[in-house]
């Protein structure tokens, strides 16, 4: 493998299985610092299983997965048995790559600033005023100061998603995936959230995004990853890729989370824009809502 190679993440025919269920088949990829992906693609096609691989949370069937160089998960020794990772390594990968879910699953007993305290002070041990200051500083970047006291119960479903990206970075990751963060907001929390991803990303963060908003990937992502049932079919340039997607089932997919224009992939291709009256700002939050999406 390139040890050398400034990546991030480096994938290698990852495969994942569950009994006959082929979530993963065969991913090749990179990820660079700095660089934000944005994964696209059906409900059922891996996007979750992948970013779980990535964190660990999962451990691939087959395939090769590096963080900075280093083995994720088992190793092979030099007689081939396979070696389990050790604790150290994977709190070394848990503390390098933060994780956003769909859900927020903040602690409910804990205020927010405690929330985000948690793993500065259990995972890496700073001292409380230490761990304090950093959230308070969290707080402050996500625009909820005055939130710190407040339970997840009495906050927003925007508010409380902000409070879970805080907590991730309180890790201090080197890159940051997140798993449809806003799918279970309503409509209106939305932008709350996004706003906070996008300034993350101007800050210049690693991100792994998987999203159904396809204006947000659009303005973020620096590559969009199409993918279906378990494979990468497309990977492209975000301008190219929502405007002219080269395969058949992107195009489609496309065409019916816009839920309107209808592109076609090889020589009939389409721009979805044109077929949308011009209005390119409306194609984020059109799907925000699970049934718009594909099931
Ligand atoms: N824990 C699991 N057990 C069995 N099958 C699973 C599990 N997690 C995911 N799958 C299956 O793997 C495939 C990919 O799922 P997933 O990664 O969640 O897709 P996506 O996030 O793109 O919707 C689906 O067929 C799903 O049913
Ligand atoms: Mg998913």
């Amino acid at each position: 493998m390139s040890g050398a190679a400034p990546l991030v993440f480096r994938l290698e025919g990852v495969t994942k299985d569950y009994g006959p269920i082929r979530a993963l088949d065969g991913i090749d990829m990179t990820v660079r610092p700095g660089e934000k992906i944005c994964l696209i693609g059906p409900s059922g096609s891996g996007k979750s299983t992948l970013l779980r691989c990535l964190n660990y949370l999962e451990e691939p069937t087959g395939g090769r997965i590096w963080l900075n160089g280093e083995p994720v998960g088992h190793t092979i020794d030099s007689v081939g048995r396979r070696r389990a990772p050790s604790e150290a390594s994977i709190n070394r990968l848990r503390m390098s790559v933060g994780m956003v879910f769909q859900s927020f699953n903040l602690w409910g007993h804990m205020t927010a600033l405690q929330n985000i305290m948690e793993a500065p002070l259990r995972v890496r041990r700073l001292p409380r005023a230490h761990a304090r200051d950093l959230a308070l500083g969290l707080l402050r970047r996500i625009g909820l100061e005055d939130k710190q006291h407040a339970y997840p119960s009495e906050l927003s479903g925007g508010q409380q998603q902000r409070v879970a990206i805080a907590r991730a970075l309180a890790m201090e990751p080197q890159v940051m995936l997140f798993d449809e963060p806003t799918s279970s907001l309503d409509p209106e929390l939305v932008s709350e959230v996004l706003d906070v991803m996008r300034t993350l990303a101007q800050e210049g963060m690693t991100m792994l995004i998987v999203t159904h908003e396809m204006g947000f990937a659009e303005e973020v992502a620096d590559r969009v990853i199409f993918m279906d049932r378990g494979r990468i079919v497309e990977t492209a340039e975000p301008h190219r890729f929502f405007r002219r997607p080269e395969s058949p089932r992107a195009a489609q997919f496309l065409a019916r989370v816009v839920g309107r224009g209808r592109a076609r992939s090889g020589s009939e291709q389409h721009d979805l824009r044109a077929t949308t009256g011009g209005e390119e700002t409306e194609t984020g939050r059109l799907a925000t809502s699970k049934t718009e999406r594909e099931t």
